[in-house]
């Protein structure tokens, strides 16, 4: 099965909207997957600033997915998803 990729973006829209508190994925992604799934930061991923007025920062990508206002719970309930678990 392929890894799953998950980018948390790091620029400063998502991180001021709340990405910060994204950090904690770097312990949990791989204590509760494993190799299964890949995380790691990102630079701007570009979205923030295609309607900045509706921002849905911070966004975390998952493979080609975007999950909106993210927070830890959600990136982990789509994770479960992708993964078949829920
Ligand atoms: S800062 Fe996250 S998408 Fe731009």
């Amino acid at each position: 099965m392929e890894k799953i990729s998950v980018k948390v973006c790091l620029g400063t829209t998502c991180f001021v909207m709340g990405g910060s508190n994204l950090q904690e994925l770097n312990d949990i992604i791989p204590r509760k997957y494993g190799d299964k799934v890949e995380v790691s930061g990102s630079n701007c991923l570009g979205l923030c600033s295609i309607n900045w007025e509706y921002s849905k920062a911070p966004y975390v990508k998952i493979d080609e997915d975007v999950v909106t206002e993210a927070t830890v719970e959600k990136v982990l309930d789509a994770i479960d998803k992708k993964l078949g678990i829920k």
